[in-house]
């Protein structure tokens, strides 16, 4: 982002030098050139200002890309296993294996496999949660596993979660779930998800279907695979330098520590001290804790965290922005408040003022 300029953010956001200059004078910035270069967080101001969403003004050219971990959402009907398998799969992780298990800590969690690969896990309660962010336009996940128990079928809320996928244009990964019970019928699952459209592999299309028990713990290491093999196939990148974007997927407050934030890392990189603005709010962080709890300097992407220091509670599906100062900080969030408040105020209003991030 180094050396944009007034001209260049013209370039790229199609509006004129003066009407940008004008913006600059009004949020009290003074520019001698219009070749003089501006920073993140101001051109972040001016993008807000005029509506447009600031990732658009990032350019990726030069930036090194690296495979990232994917980021997976389980979804699916009431009862047929989401919890459980969630749980099981929590366990197979080599991090588990090492620390005895491991307890249930954020919103979030990686299974390490011994190949050295790893999946992200988000463990929000699926719909509501990807439905927020959704609407928000936070594009955090890459691959939801679509859990269908065995024995009960495809349901309300499996067309739901497999309705929500597809608009969000998510791949899916199907599980079936609960085959070590005597009345499992997989094959009628699969026919049954053939006739709601999904194309299965095993009917020429190419989602992958793995058999588990999440409780007997059969078919988890086929269904992590199956996972990477689509992800692989989605060939998921990120710039690993560079400042941080994140998505929160829950906040709440804690008594003691504050306003706790757990993020998914996107691209580059967030560190304990950064001034960052998540959604409409702010904050010094002032320590980042891993899916262990442990303290960490640093976070990479696909990666979750917890992030303390905020000053408000920002809601699922906001993005986190690394800004210079505080006091940018502090005006961003404070033109951000406004802007939601003014959507709040006048509904007609596009709600694209309040949304602040898409992932395009
Ligand atoms: P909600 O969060 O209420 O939507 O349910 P869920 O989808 O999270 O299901 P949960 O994991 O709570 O499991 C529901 C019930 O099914 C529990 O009694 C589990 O023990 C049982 N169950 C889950 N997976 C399996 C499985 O693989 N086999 C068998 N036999 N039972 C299972
Ligand atoms: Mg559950």
């Amino acid at each position: 982002f180094e050396g944009m300029t007034i001209v260049e953010l013209s370039k790229r956001t199609g509006e004129t030098i003066p009407y940008l200059q004008q913006i600059l004078a009004n949020i009290g910035e003074s520019f001698d050139s219009e070749f003089e270069p501006i920073s993140i967080d101001i051109a972040e101001l001016i993008a807000m200002e005029i509506g447009i969403n600031i990732r658009r003004l990032h350019s990726d050219e030069g930036a090194i890309l690296l495979p990232r971990s994917p980021v997976v959402t389980v979804m699916g009907h009431v009862d047929h296993g989401k919890t459980s398998l969630l749980d099981a799969l929590r366990q197979t992780s080599i991090a588990a294996k090492e620390a005895g298990g491991i307890t249930q800590h954020l919103g979030a969690f990686v299974v390490s496999m011994s190949s050295g690969a790893s999946i992200t896990f988000l463990d929000t309660p699926g719909h509501a949660a990807f439905s927020a962010m959704r609407a928000r336009g936070a594009a955090v996940t890459d691959i939801v596993v679509l859990v269908v128990a065995a024995d009960d079928g495809v349901m309300p809320q499996t067309l739901e979660a497999i309705s929500h996928a597809k608009k969000a244009n998510v791949p899916i990964v199907v599980a079936i779930n609960k085959c070590d019970k005597p009345d499992a019928d997989p094959q009628k699952v699969k026919n049954q998800l053939v006739s709601e459209g999904l194309m299965l592999e095993e009917f020429g299309g190419d989602i992958q279907v793995i058999e588990v028990s999440a409780t007997k713990g059969i078919g988890l290491d086929l269904l992590e695979e199956a996972l990477l093999l689509q992800s692989e196939l989605m060939d998921l990148k990120a710039q690993i330098d560079g400042p941080a974007q994140a998505f929160v997927v829950e906040a709440r407050v804690d008594r003691g520590r504050g306003p706790l934030a757990t993020a998914i890392m996107k691209s580059g990189t967030l560190s304990s001290g950064n001034r960052i603005v998540v959604g409409a709010e702010w904050g010094k962080i002032r320590a980042i804790r891993d899916m262990m709890g442990k303290v960490i300097e640093t976070a990479g992407p696909s990666m979750p965290v917890e992030i303390e220091g905020l000053k408000g509670v920002p809601l699922a599906g906001d993005d986190v922005v690394v800004v210079h100062s505080d006091g940018r900080a502090k005006m961003l969030s404070a033109g951000r408040k406004s802007k939601v408040e003014e959507y709040r105020l006048n509904k007609k209003s596009s709600p694209k003022s309040v949304k602040f991030a898409d992932n395009d």
